[in-house]
């Protein structure tokens, strides 16, 4: 039984007897083989698994760490939270705030938060600020609301947000029977792969086992980590990692070095090119930002990085948020569709046609 992820790891999080625990029982999220992927790639069958994090109850992978922040903020006596959100943060924050009774205020770049997650927000009674600016500048305005007025910021600049985001690597080597070799994932903000690498390192200390690679990637338009420096207006399609300023940059640099890893970038078409091969190749619809990993893992393979690699290679993809929180991304590719007359006769010529 799913129990959420805090009962699931409580000895490893920073939770007692007395923390009120709000949970949407998230976490334990399918581990999806990937062999027609892993073959369209190049790579032996079992190389390539998909962490389907768009599984948890508000369908991206911020509802690990949401628990722990949101249970810790009622124990610490708040009685509202803020955060700063390219709109899963904020959808995240509404629900478990929703769920603790706790007033949540989010705030987001006006006009470039997808469709789904600001009809999260919405539903779940979040107080919505559009900020005429950008990501970066609405986290310094959240920064601001918390130390001035006193509401609990829930951004991973949390370290609980951290902490529960670390289980995502306990299941994925629960699942595997060992850490992976690669792990493949997006970096905006730069939270999730600080959390990534401190629950392997976890790992590795307690079980003496291995660690993976770290293979962040960043959309070419907003890749402050791959450049050296701040990005002031980020662009890309991938809304949800349109950041300039990544709160936990150096973090994830570490993360990078201590792995011998990567954190490099990739361009729009790349992304939608990924996108478009989990959903027609495996069935798996995640939103454009969860496949700038799997874009990266693409071009790492053409690069030749596993040239020679055995059946035993074990690479994991995060796919960080569900496709359904973007409805429009879609209508922007290629796609059979036409709207007929309601006989018989056309359809067959359609189905002619397009066959
Ligand atoms: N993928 C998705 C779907 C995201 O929503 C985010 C971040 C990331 C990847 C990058 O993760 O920031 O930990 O490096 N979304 C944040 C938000 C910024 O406000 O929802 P990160």
């Amino acid at each position: 039984m799913n129990q959420g992820v805090i009962e699931r790891y409580r000895a490893f999080l920073p939770v007692s007897e007395k923390t009120p625990v709000v949970s949407l029982l998230e976490g334990s999220t399918p581990l999806l083989p990937a062999p027609r992927l892993s073959r369209e790639l190049g790579l032996p069958e079992a190389a390539v698994w998909l962490k389907l994090e768009g599984m948890n109850p508000t369908g991206s992978f911020k509802d690990r760490g949401m628990t722990v922040a949101v249970s810790k903020a009622l124990e610490e006596g708040a009685r509202a939270v803020v955060c700063a959100s390219t709109g899963n943060t904020a959808a995240s924050a509404a629900a478990y705030a929703a769920r603790a009774g706790l007033r949540c205020v989010v705030l987001l770049p006006d006009g470039a938060v997808a469709a789904g997650k600001l009809a999260q927000s919405i539903v779940h009674g979040a107080e919505i600020v559009a900020i005429r600016g950008n990501f970066d500048r609405a986290l310094e305005l959240a920064r601001q609301a918390s130390s001035e007025l006193g509401l609990a910021l829930v951004n991973s600049v949390n370290p609980y947000r951290i902490q529960g985001q670390k289980t995502g690597a306990f299941e994925v080597a629960e699942a595997l029977g060992r850490p992976p070799d690669y792990q493949f994932m997006p970096v905006g903000n730069a939270g999730n792969i600080t959390a990534y690498w401190a629950g392997y390192r976890e790992i590795a200390t307690r079980h003496g086992l291995g660690l993976p690679k770290m293979m962040g990637f960043q959309a070419w338009g907003a890749a402050p980590l791959v450049l050296g420096r701040p990005v002031a207006e980020p662009k890309t399609i991938a809304t949800a990692i349109r950041i300039g300023r990544p709160a936990s940059g150096e973090q994830a640099l570490r993360a990078r070095d201590e792995s011998g890893g990567m954190i490099g970038r990739v361009k729009d078409a790349e992304i939608l090119r990924a996108y478009r091969m989990l959903a027609r190749l495996e069935g798996v619809f995640c939103e454009p930002s969860s496949a700038a990993g799997v874009a990266g893992l693409a071009s790492e393979a053409k690069a030749g990085r596993f040239k020679g690699a055995g059946p035993e290679l074990r690479i994991v993809c995060i796919l960080t948020g569900h496709g359904l929180k973007d409805p429009d991304t879609p209508k922007s590719l290629p796609h059979k569709w036409t709207t007929a007359k309601a006989d018989f006769a056309t359809l067959k010529k359609i189905l002619g046609r397009n066959g």
